[in-house]
């Protein structure tokens, strides 16, 4: 057995650290969530969660995955072979395409390709949708960020897209690991649903996720045919207006949940992206100083929230992280599909500050040293000089 002192470094990018607030406010006991206490709890949070999603609108809170809004989303909104349009930035943005498929989409015909080191591209959008003069592609489905990569799609760019060709389709975005770590605006930017989850940005534990929701997405949701029932929005938002839920709610997540946006209000929210944007910033200057290569390749879509590291040929990004794990205690994110063993992920957002990312990189310092890989030491320090 190896003898752990200390916090674990839990770098991933999601599931982050929980803040002790959070955990003390989740430790309470459970209440009637029929009774008015309950009832205070609902129409607060929903309330502090509007201006998180830049929204007036509804937000509809499940206690599901991030996987249960990505389907939330389509199946609310869409008919038995509509097209979707959907944009190949990385892992995340195949499976929600997989997942359009499997829920009897088309979702196929309008898959822009990529190569996951780059955003959703705005002229490729307006050439697309352009070419639809009969408007059969209903839904643009983007990953604002795409948790594989570290790279940001410039959802106002998107926006501007569709709108210059006037094409009438929904705009879906998921925001998972950007909502409350990167400047985000669900009604400004012309969002019809965003996508969330509470485990990222939110500070969570997982088992939360959202949709916040404009009136044309509500306006579709009356006449979609996919067949929903737990995800539907009407009765969530209609049970929502009493303070109510029409299941049992995650009572003791949304316990965290109040307290993690009273934290976000606390703090206020540019001076939360402007932390992201500063700690990715610096992560940046290490990899750099340690001559590695950042993934993503665009400086306008380098993520607040995590950085993907490639590897130099020949050395496996996996090895690197389980010696950093047996090592130093941290768990880094690993390459996932086409990227296994070929990157490594430093997640630097949620509950963390200058310290815990300095601490991060001097683990990830020393795990290349270890692992012999050919990288200079002065990653570290150019870090340092950021923050400073
Ligand atoms: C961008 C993005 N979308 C979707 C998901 C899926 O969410 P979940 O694993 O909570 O179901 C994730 C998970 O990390 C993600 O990062």
């Amino acid at each position: 057995m190896t003898l752990r002192t200390g916090r674990h470094f839990l770098q991933i990018p999601g599931p982050t650290n929980v803040p002790d607030r959070v955990l003390r406010a989740m430790a309470a006991p459970t209440i009637d969530h029929r009774g008015p206490e309950f009832a205070e709890l609902t129409k607060r949070l929903l309330g502090a969660l509007k201006p998180v999603f830049g929204t007036a609108g509804p937000v509809v809170v499940y206690p599901a995955s991030g996987t249960g809004a990505w389907e939330a989303a389509l199946v609310n909104t869409l008919s038995p072979g509509d097209r979707v349009l959907s944009f190949e930035t990385g892992h995340f943005a195949v499976l929600w395409r997989e997942m359009a498929r499997g829920l009897g989409l088309d979702a196929d015909t309008d898959a822009l390709p990529g190569d996951w080191r780059h955003g959703a591209d705005p002229e490729a959008l307006a050439e697309r949708l352009a070419a639809d003069t009969d408007h059969r592609i209903k839904a643009v489905c983007v990953v604002h960020n795409e948790t594989s990569t570290g790279v940001t799609s410039r959802i106002p760019e998107l926006r501007a897209a569709i709108d210059a060709v006037g094409h009438p389709a929904l705009l879906f975005v998921d925001t998972i690991s950007s909502l409350g770590s990167i400047d985000y605006r669900h009604d400004e930017w012309g969002v019809d649903v965003t996508v969330a989850g509470s485990q990222k940005g939110l500070m969570l534990p997982p088992g939360l996720s959202f949709n916040a929701v404009s009136d044309k997405a509500l306006a579709a949701s009356r006449t979609a045919r996919l067949p929903a029932s737990f995800w539907r929005w009407q009765p969530v938002i209609d049970a929502n207006a009493k303070g109510a839920f029409p299941y049992t709610p995650a009572t003791n997540l949304l316990y965290g949940l109040d307290e993690a946006l009273r934290m976000l209000e606390e703090e206020g929210l540019e001076n939360v992206f402007a932390r992201h944007a500063r700690h990715a910033a610096a992560t940046r200057a290490a990899v750099r100083g340690w001559g590695l290569e950042v993934l993503c390749a665009d400086e306008r879509e380098h993520s607040g929230s995590l950085t993907a590291v490639l590897m130099p040929e020949g050395h496996d990004a996996d090895k690197l992280r389980k010696v950093i794990l047996e090592r130093f205690d941290m768990s880094l994110g690993s390459g996932l599909g086409r990227l296994a063993g070929r990157v490594f992920r430093i997640g630097h957002l949620g509950n963390f500050n200058d310290l815990t990312l300095a601490g991060t990189l001097a683990g990830v310092q020393m795990g290349l040293e270890l692992s012999g890989m050919p990288v200079q030491r002065r990653g570290l320090e150019a870090a340092l000089d950021v923050l400073r």
